[in-house]
């Protein structure tokens, strides 16, 4: 490459690079792989060495990339906060093995570890205690997560034994475990919010949320893996990491102490099958030189420490032609295109059909008919298309185009300002968008009304169940007509909508499917306002003035109940005899605490704090935050304060569990 086109390669790979680290680090949202960022970093490290006239202290080999964010206080971190080398090939590994042994005379041991496809953290402990958390930033200073990080459940608060140093910092990674992701991406889905593209996505994004309590409510784990200021304490990795272990931290499992390459190798292999079964997502495998004393013979490059390597296994991935795409309906009108592939095997399935999300998606994968696309399993159960092979395209294919009127009712679709989707906004007409509002007003979380969705199709296509209140109008006659249907299947499904009348208030709320209000938003506007009365006149101001509830949702809220359908909806269910505030017990029983002061301390598996002091306030009961002599209860739950807990103990002040609270509220 002469010297001209080199320095113009040089540039645009600069500008990607850039672009898409900001895309990974800051927005969450990467656009390329791993792999083709680090093909591409190679290709700009190997061209700046031949062209050392080009040099650039802000090239993007110089540094790792930032993912400092507006919002959040930086710190710098005690020592620079590195990136590993990697690689995907295992000459390279020989050739790290190689490089050891030119400054390391006699045996290395390796320490063999997974690596967690996560975002690196940095703990600072000070007296046994968590001081601050903050991301890697650039390297240099990181963000200041700490309330964030202190919702974590695997992360020690305070340490147990005592022969820790005073100050010191330790560095892991964040997941979000592979079950916990999809759960919370089917909740998103059914509330019409914009799904997570894989588990390390959504931990770096609930990282950086400004409202730790929802990041409360996000399954992460943290696995630490380095000690970062303690190396003179101990003469291994393996054996720091034994001790951290005894102080509390949750420390890498299924690591592996070998003494040769040929065992990396055999790790190596075992991984990339094993790593299916794990509950979390892995990327590769870290291989560190075990000894202290050797890792600091060996030191660091500018940005890697030279004792240590990454392996990454290649994206489960997988190339198969586009045979079309389907253009899906949901339940809040929101369209989802959906691309039909010829079948393929991945990751121990057969894919036949990828998510695109939406039209953005389509026009930036720049996706024509026939086209052979990439396909990956992101974590998510729907795999999605990651790429095209250009190179594999044939003739002068036409774009792939996103639809302009719904397929199922024909309908204009409209595209709101900000938002990713397009939607059908013809709600009450548009058949599938009416089936799956009452799929959702009957499943299981919300009025568990037993019936299929094949039922419901049933029910909706003879014209007996247009809206979900039609349910409770429905008679023995009616539906032991319905083909499949017997007595007693009929009797089943009509016992089973009666039964559903005694679900409580929050569920037949989340029931509704108002668009954000998921079970959580449900339970809390609920509590707050106790009764569909006083929920649908609540103003926006009242609506945010409730925990956790923005102008999103509250404006959501607003326009559910000014729609004329919607509250006739709700007035026939009233009718029905469903629960729309919360029951007669419960309000009888509004005096059941009174005289009585609350401190609530800890975490609790079922009920948020909130939900809790509301539960106290409606029966009567009073809460405070600190513990006095005037407190009557403090309601532990999981890592209650050891402060509270002494001063309690020291003021004879009872401490009772959930069951306890429970029981007192039903006397
Ligand atoms: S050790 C000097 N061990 O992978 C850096 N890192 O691509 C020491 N990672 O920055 C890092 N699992 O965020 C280490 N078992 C493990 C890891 C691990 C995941 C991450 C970490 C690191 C990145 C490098």
């Amino acid at each position: 490459m002469g010297p001209s086109s080199a320095k113009e390669r040089i540039d645009q790979l600069r500008k990607e690079l850039h672009r898409h680290n900001h895309l990974y680090y800051v927005e969450a949202l990467p656009q390329i792989k791993d792999e083709e960022f680090d093909r591409m970093l190679k290709e700009l490290e190997e061209l700046e060495e031949k062209h050392p006239e080009y040099a650039d202290k802000n090239s993007p080999t110089k540094r790792v990339g930032s993912d400092i964010t507006e919002g959040f206080k930086q710190y710098p971190h005690e020592i620079p906060m590195l990136s590993l080398g990697n690689t995907y090939s295992r000459e390279e590994l020989s050739d790290f093995e190689s490089r050891i042994h030119k400054t390391i005379d006699g045996e290395v041991e390796y320490a063999c570890e997974l690596k967690y496809d996560g975002v690196a953290i940095s703990l600072t402990y000070e007296d046994g205690s968590l001081f601050r958390a903050l991301t890697r930033g650039d390297g240099d200073v990181g963000d200041d997560v700490t309330n964030n990080i202190r919702t974590i459940n695997s992360i020690p608060l305070r340490l147990s034994g005592n022969n820790f140093p005073r100050r010191f910092e330790i560095r892991g990674e964040v997941l979000m475990p592979l079950e916990g992701f999809r759960k919370m991406n089917e909740q998103r889905r059914e509330d019409g919010e914009q799904v997570f593209a894989n588990p390390r996505n959504a931990t770096a994004g609930t990282l950086k949320m400004q409202n730790s309590s929802i990041v409360a409510r996000r399954p992460l784990e943290c696995y630490l893996y380095s000690v970062a200021t303690m190396e003179d304490l101990f003469s291994t990795h393996y054996e720091s990491l034994q001790i951290c272990k005894k102080w509390g931290f949750k420390v890498p499992p299924y690591s592996k102490r070998v003494g040769s390459m040929e065992e990396v190798f055999a790790f190596i292999d075992e991984w990339a099958e094993k790593r299916r079964e794990l509950p979390f997502e892995i990327d590769g495998v870290v291989v560190k030189v075990n000894s202290f004393k050797q890792q600091k013979q060996l030191g660091f490059t500018s940005k890697t420490p030279r004792w240590a390597i990454a392996y990454k296994f290649k994206a489960q991935q997988e190339t198969t032609k586009l045979v079309g795409v389907d253009f899906q309906v949901g339940r809040t009108g929101a369209v989802t295109p959906v691309a039909n592939l010829e079948p393929v095997q991945l990751a121990g399935t057969t894919v036949k059909r990828a998510s695109l999300h939406n039209a953005d998606q389509i026009a930036m994968l720049d996706l024509k008919e026939d086209d052979v696309v990439m396909v990956e399993k992101g974590g998510d159960i729907i795999p999605k298309i990651v790429g095209v092979d250009i190179s594999r395209r044939e003739g002068n294919p036409s774009p792939v185009k996103f639809i302009s009127h719904c397929p199922e009712c024909k309908t204009e679709l409209v595209r709101l300002p900000g938002e990713a989707a397009h939607y059908c906004p013809n709600a009450y007409g548009c058949p599938p968008q009416i089936r799956e509002r009452i799929e959702h007003f009957i499943s299981r979380r919300a009025m568990n009304i037993n019936a299929a969705g094949a039922t419901i199709r049933q029910l909706y296509d003879e014209g007996l169940v247009k809206n979900p209140a039609d349910l409770y109008r429905l008679t023995y006659d009616e539906v032991i007509r319905l083909e499949r249907f017997a007595e007693k299947s009929t009797k089943k499904l009509l016992e089973s909508i009666r039964e559903s009348r005694s679900v409580p208030f929050n569920r037949v709320l989340f029931a509704l499917g108002i668009r954000y209000v998921g079970e959580t938003v449900a339970r809390k506007l609920a509590g707050h306002f106790g009764s569909i009365e006083r929920l649908k006149e609540a103003s926006l101001e009242e609506l945010t003035e409730v925990d956790e509830i923005g102008e999103r949702i509250a404006a959501s809220v607003i326009s559910f109940f000014d729609d004329e359908v919607n509250m006739q909806t709700v007035e026939s269910l009233i009718t029905a005899g469903v629960q729309f505030n919360f029951d007669e017990t419960e309000v009888s029983q509004g005096s059941r605490l009174s005289e009585l002061t609350f401190v609530i301390s800890g975490k609790f598996e079922d009920y948020s704090r909130d939900e809790l002091k509301d539960m106290v306030t409606r029966n009567g009961g009073k809460n405070t935050s600190s513990v006095s002599s005037n407190t009557s209860y403090i309601l532990a739950g999981e890592k209650m304060g050891p402060e509270k807990l002494k001063k309690a103990e020291r003021l004879d002040i009872p401490v009772i569990s959930i069951d306890d609270f429970l029981g007192m509220l039903q006397g």
